[in-house]
């Protein structure tokens, strides 16, 4: 038998999913799974493609082309180390390993060099869009060196997804970067479902019917708020629980999972010194929304306001558009500075603009507005801000009384809206010229002499006062 252009291991649903797309391009794989009642099942039932299990990991190894391209699918940390381990004996220099798992960009940058100096080829990459986005085309992050990227690309590119032809897949940066990529983009996925919450949450509040959020819904994918998330929103308020005859949403517990690429990206932007207040607010939403039990606990005992929500409910619609979108541009500048932030630190080199363009397709993200994204850093790679980008710049000021209002709105009734807030006050903080931090500075030096800068003298000098004595 021929040899395979390329190798997977881990057959679990994600696995799977890209083996079958890897296949339907044209290439021959061969695939390996610990337990082999898995990989043998699953290979039985493909029985008309070019796929071929392998009992033995020795097996796999010999059943690939050289340079070997072998593929990781295991659930990130500890099992991956495990594979390379077993799999460094068996290969050759130049050999490729690719790690496709959501793993920690910093145990990328362990396992870049590991791998490395023993004379293998390493690359870590994002692989975004779920089951579907793996078996019809992901958008795909890959890191490593460039070298590594150009034997690699003919096979990425052509199971990537695409938009206007063009591959949903670039060479990120060296070394650790496209898992890095890819927590960020974990983490705006994180920032945009819980957004889409808080507008549930409020349209709930205003006696919306499951009907009435899915046509919402639905009419906002038709519109400039078109995504993927928006899509799949419109499609769980449409669908009934077989049970109970009602909507299923309703039925489903209000506690969110978590598995730690949020957590990570809010580490690593405190490592940074960058403020990423919608992606935080997410995170943290969905620790508070785990504390199931503590929350009904003190639902028994802390006051809301008793307030009904009166805006007309086609005026509410616009008026949450409005938010939505004002945040959602929040969310994304705010993810985009660290991206830019850490890429020049790490001097990975990079292209903001292609990092937008590759989220168009594929990936949990997609959404129309990426475009526009792609355009302000093709316009200029040096944007400081997204929300800088005259196109950007004019939705915010469009949309920021609305946006003022709807938090307001949220406030007044008692609902939580900690992204649409946040968002709000990152915009309402960077767009001031005077902050009250004058006074932060005081407070600083009188307790520790901390010393502060005038405001009519130049940058740098720094003063300090005697403060009066505080007794007691
Ligand atoms: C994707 C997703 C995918 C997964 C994450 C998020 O881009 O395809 O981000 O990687 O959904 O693991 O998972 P949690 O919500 O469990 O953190």
């Amino acid at each position: 038998m021929s040899k395979s252009d390329f190798g997977l291991i881990g057959l679990a649903v994600m696995g799977q999913n890209l083996v079958l797309n890897v296949e339907s391009r044209g290439f021959q794989v061969s695939v390996y799974n610990r337990t082999t009642s898995v990989m043998s099942d699953w290979v039985a039932k493909h029985p008309d493609k070019k796929i071929v299990g392998e009992v033995t990991l020795e097996g796999f190894v010999e059943s690939l082309a050289s340079p070997r391209k072998i593929m990781i699918m295991v659930k990130a940390g500890g099992p991956v180390d495990k594979v390379i381990e077993s799999l460094i004996p068996l290969l050759d220099e130049g050999d490729i390993i690719i790690d496709g798992g959501n793993s920690l960009y910093t145990d990328t940058e362990r396992r870049d060099k590991w791998l490395g100096d023993l004379g293998f080829r390493f690359i870590g990459a994002g692989v975004s869009g779920g089951e579907e986005g793996a078996r019809k085309g992901p958008s795909i992050m890959p890191g490593g060196p460039v070298s590594t990227w150009d034997v690699m690309k003919p096979i990425f590119e052509s199971i990537s997804a695409k938009v206007d032809g063009e591959p949903c897949v670039t060479h990120i940066g060296t070394g650790g970067a496209g898992h890095y990529v890819k927590m960020i983009h974990n983490g705006i996925e994180y920032g945009d479902m819980q957004l889409i919450c808080e507008a549930y949450s409020i349209f709930k509040k205003a006696g919306f019917t499951p009907a009435e959020l899915a046509k919402v819904f639905t009419d906002w994918n038709d519109g400039d708020l078109e995504s993927y998330l928006i899509q799949i929103t419109a499609k769980i308020f449409e669908q009934k629980d077989p049970e109970t005859g009602g909507a299923l949403v309703d039925m489903v517990l209000d506690t969110a999972g978590q598995k730690g690429t949020g957590r990570w990206t809010l580490i690593n932007a405190v490592e940074n010194a960058v403020v990423i207040s919608t992606i935080n607010a997410a995170v943290e939403a969905r620790i508070l929304s785990s504390m199931k039990d503590k929350r009904v606990e003190a639902s028994k005992f802390l006051k809301g306001p008793e307030v009904e929500i009166s805006t007309e409910k086609a005026e509410l619609v616009k008026k949450v558009h409005d938010a939505l979108f004002a945040s959602k541009i929040i969310s994304y500048a705010q993810g985009l500075d660290l991206i830019a932030t850490m890429g020049a630190e790490k001097d990975w080199g990079l292209d903001l603009g292609q990092i937008a363009a590759i989220w168009r397709g594929g990936c949990i993200i997609r959404a129309r507005f990426l475009n526009d994204i792609t355009d302000a850093y093709r316009k200029d790679p040096e944007l400081s801000n997204l929300m800088l980008a005259p196109f950007f710049t004019g939705l915010l000021n469009e949309f920021q009384q609305n946006w003022r209002e709807v938090v307001s709105i949220a406030s007044l009734a008692g609902i939580p809206v900690p992204a649409f807030s946040a968002s709000l006050g990152y915009y309402d903080s960077y767009r001031s010229a005077v902050l009250p931090a004058n006074l932060l500075q005081s407070q600083r030096d009188f307790f520790g002499a901390h010393t502060y800068e005038r405001t009519d003298k130049p940058r740098g000098e720094f003063f300090h006062t005697e403060w009066p004595e505080v007794i007691g």
